[in-house]
């Protein structure tokens, strides 16, 4: 029911690949099949307002990129977001900007919140909140899948690991919305600027409440430790409870209104997961890989050096495209067709190397509690109207997807 228009190789030197309408209106996949076989280090080209920046779209190329963060670094930003406006003024404190050293001090100490064991009462917490929002749409009969299920399971684990209370949340939840994806076509550059100081905000008051608090939440771990033998600053603690919102939340929620339209979409995959033919723990990797709501990530190159035999200048943009290299005919069979028993499956919806996703178990046990809960309490799913894109070329996926459930 979302009508997208295919856009095919002969409009590449039109296109430029930083525009959200591009991906929220528009079928790529045959521009990311050329330039995997063609041009798999594409130019995009500046414009105007923004530097060119390199585009790189096989997946050999793609995990090659992402196991260097010397050669390529993310401290310039790793998104085109901020790599195109000129640096992100968060690098050398926010995890996912940060390199070297300091970034594997500080990983190792946001890890320790993210094992399994960690995970344990957040997981069966996410377990009874699906629970609890697919018996609720289905007493209703007719639910918008993107906010009346997805939207409260991956921000509610985020709160439930950063102590935010519950009167918070729905605050927090529309601030994440506006600060990543914007749900319409019109959504400007100023109210996500606007939305991401509030949360900002938001979480540097909360630090302050939190130090010396006794609590046992992420924000109290931060607090307490120590990285390149300093603790961290109020800002440090903010900026990285941010990231946590910004990267766990709209992702995760993407993947399972991803999930639930490919279910419907796709009646014999639906009914293999029914009767069991498909286990979950497969079906949750075939989702993140047919969804990737990440497109992209982006570095800085530190260095001349060169990729699969392009020539890259030092200070050069380089964007590693998920959504092409998880279509890669070179190492997915039959990558067009989604198959929930899918094995190996080597996606890269996590990344690869020193930046792999810190959220990976967590966002596969929510997609996994989702996937039971459709499989075990709803018997058919139909589209009831038109579906949302999400607007962004970071983000992909659907912020509305009407369904009913029986
Ligand atoms: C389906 C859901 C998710 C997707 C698709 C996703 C995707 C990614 C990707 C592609 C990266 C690498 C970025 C880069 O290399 O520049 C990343 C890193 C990261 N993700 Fe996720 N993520 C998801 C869920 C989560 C969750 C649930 C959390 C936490 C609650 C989280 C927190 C992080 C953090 C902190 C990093 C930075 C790691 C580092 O730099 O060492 N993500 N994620």
């Amino acid at each position: 029911m979302t009508t997208r228009r295919t856009i095919g190789p002969e409009e590449l030197d039109m296109l430029n690949l930083a525009d959200p309408r591009l991906h929220a209106e528009n079928e790529l996949s045959a521009v990311w099949r050329h330039l995997r076989e063609h041009e798999p280090v594409h130019w995009n080209p500046a414009t105007e307002t923004a530097p060119g920046f390199w585009v790189v779209t096989r997946h050999t190329d793609v995990t090659s990129v992402y196991r260097d963060n010397t050669t390529f670094t993310s401290e310039g930003g790793n998104v085109l977001e901020t790599l195109l406006a000129g640096g992100d003024s968060a690098a050398g404190r926010m995890l996912a900007i940060t390199d070297g050293g300091r970034h594997r001090e500080l990983r190792r100490v946001l890890m320790s919140a993210f094992t399994p064991g960690a995970l344990q009462p957040v997981v069966a917490s996410v377990r009874r909140t699906v629970d609890r929002l697919l018996r609720e749409a289905l007493d209703t009969g007719n639910c918008d899948f993107a906010a009346d299920v997805a939207a409260g399971i991956p921000l509610g684990a985020i709160c439930d690991l950063l102590g935010v209370p519950e009167s918070d949340r729905a605050h927090v939840l529309s601030l994440t919305s506006s600060a990543l994806g914007s749900h319409d076509a019109d959504g400007t550059a100023a109210d996500a600027w606007i939305a991401k100081s509030e949360i900002l905000l938001y979480f540097a008051n909360l630090a302050r409440d939190r130090r010396d608090s006794g609590h046992a939440d992420v924000i109290a771990l931060l607090a307490g430790s120590k990285v390149n033998g300093l603790p961290l600053d109020d800002d440090e603690i903010m900026l990285n409870c941010y990231s946590l919102i910004l990267g766990g939340d709209e992702t995760a929620r993407l993947s399972m209104v991803g999930a639930a339209l490919a279910l419907v979409e796709h009646p014999d995959q639906w009914r293999a997961l029914k009767r069991g033919d498909a286990g979950v723990d497969t079906a949750v990797e075939e989702i993140l890989r047919w969804t990737t709501p990440a497109l992209h990530s982006g570095r800085t190159a530190t260095t001349d050096t060169e990729i699969a035999g392009r020539p890259i200048r030092s200070g050069d943009i380089v964007t590693v495209w998920n959504a092409s290299a998880n279509h890669d005919e070179q190492v997915f069979d039959d990558p067009g067709r989604l198959r929930l028993d899918r094995t190996p499956n080597k996606h890269c919806t996590f990344a690869y190397g020193p930046h792999f996703c810190l959220g990976a178990y967590l966002a596969r046990a929510e997609i996994g509690a989702v996937l039971e809960g459709l499989r075990d309490l709803v018997e058919d799913m139909e589209q009831t109207g038109p579906s949302k894109p999400v607007y962004s070329n970071f983000l992909s996926g659907l912020g509305s997807l009407p369904l009913a459930l029986k």
